[in-house]
């Protein structure tokens, strides 16, 4: 995500991917696998527990045919305010998270509102492997391999009244875990939304995982919002609570900016940002002279998603 200020933005804060790429293919051959082991060590810093339902993730008809991108890019080119603005710092700084024991608080337009042990949410639940392109609002992408969950399925045990037309999500908010909210970035906590009957679309699914593993910390562990057809900054990290509501939620980017960030933020490349095209996108991990890959409308999605827009002027509901 790019911040605008009255400064601009500060080159220090945002690491163009460009450069990011070339700066990552000279530290590898310089260190060679020491990327390969460090990956490794994410991966193996899972929480004990492991929760026993990754033994048996299925595959899912949902999933791209497409080969992911490697767990390198994955986990340490990511956007994560609470841990810094740049795309290297979620991984280093969010090592410290501490994301067991973890609970959810859902409340709001449900009749069994409550607080809610993560390691039985995700015992009670099947995993799934979806493997998903991310798109991020800044003009680059990712194919992911996610382990997870539907939300639909999940937010049904609740038993939502039918005054819930929006589902609002929270982060956590803890300036001592998470430096980055130390600095007013953003309005702490970060909240994101969805109107129901997209919380409620198949594709839509709760993530704990990815390649497999416990989700890292800098991915958004231990649970976190994967919403395939809108841009990445929907896909809220470390989730503590959601909320059922009539009302359409307040989100930090539509808050920060929003003419920038819409509510539905659904991919369109016939919609361009205001300060860029949304046409094209880069593709993490293909190597800087790849051409960059024409954006798809509702990424990719739009024959299982475009209903739910119908009669809506996409222009104007960004
Ligand atoms: N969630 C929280 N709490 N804080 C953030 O800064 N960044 C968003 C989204 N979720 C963000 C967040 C953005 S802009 C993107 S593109 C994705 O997370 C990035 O997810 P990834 O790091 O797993 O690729």
């Amino acid at each position: 995500m790019l911040i605008k200020t009255n400064r601009g933005i500060s080159s220090s804060e945002i690491t163009d991917a460009k450069l990011f790429l070339e700066r990552r293919r000279l530290i590898r051959i310089a260190i060679g696998s020491a990327i390969g082991t460090l990956g490794a060590g994410l991966a193996a810093h899972a929480a004990p527990g492991a929760p026993k339902a990754f033994e048996k993730v299925r595959k899912s008809d949902y999933s791209l045919q497409e080969e992911p991108t490697d767990y390198d890019y994955i986990t340490q080119y990511n956007n994560f305010y609470e841990f810094g603005t740049s795309k290297e710092a979620p991984a280093v700084l969010s090592q410290g998270l501490k994301t067991r024991p973890w609970s959810v608080v859902i409340e709001g337009e449900v009749e069994k509102p409550g607080v809610y042990d993560l390691e039985e949410i995700i015992l009670s639940q099947v995993l799934e492997e979806r493997i998903y392109r991310l798109r991020c609002v800044e003009a680059w992408s990712m194919v992911v391999p996610w382990v997870g969950f539907p939300l639909g399925q999940w937010l049904k045990q609740f038993n939502p009244t039918s005054r819930a037309k929006f589902v609002e999500f929270v982060t956590l908010f803890d300036p001592d875990q998470m430096p980055g909210q130390r600095r007013a970035v953003l309005d702490w906590p970060y909240v994101e939304g969805l109107r129901i009957d997209e919380a409620m679309h198949p594709l839509t699914i709760m993530v704990v995982g990815l390649y497999g593993k416990l989700l890292p910390n800098q991915n958004g562990a231990p649970l976190r919002l994967v919403v395939p057809w809108k841009y990445g900054f929907k896909s809220i990290k470390s989730i503590v609570k959601i909320r059922l509501i009539e009302q359409m939620p307040k989100t930090a980017w539509n808050k920060s900016a929003p003419n920038e960030y819409g509510f539905f933020a659904n991919v369109n490349p016939n919609v361009d940002h205001p300060r860029w095209s949304q046409k094209r996108e880069r593709v993490i991990g293909s190597g800087l002279f790849t051409p960059k890959r024409d954006t798809e409308l509702f990424n990719g999605y739009a024959e299982q998603v475009a209903h739910l827009y119908a009669g809506m002027d996409l222009r104007k509901f960004y």
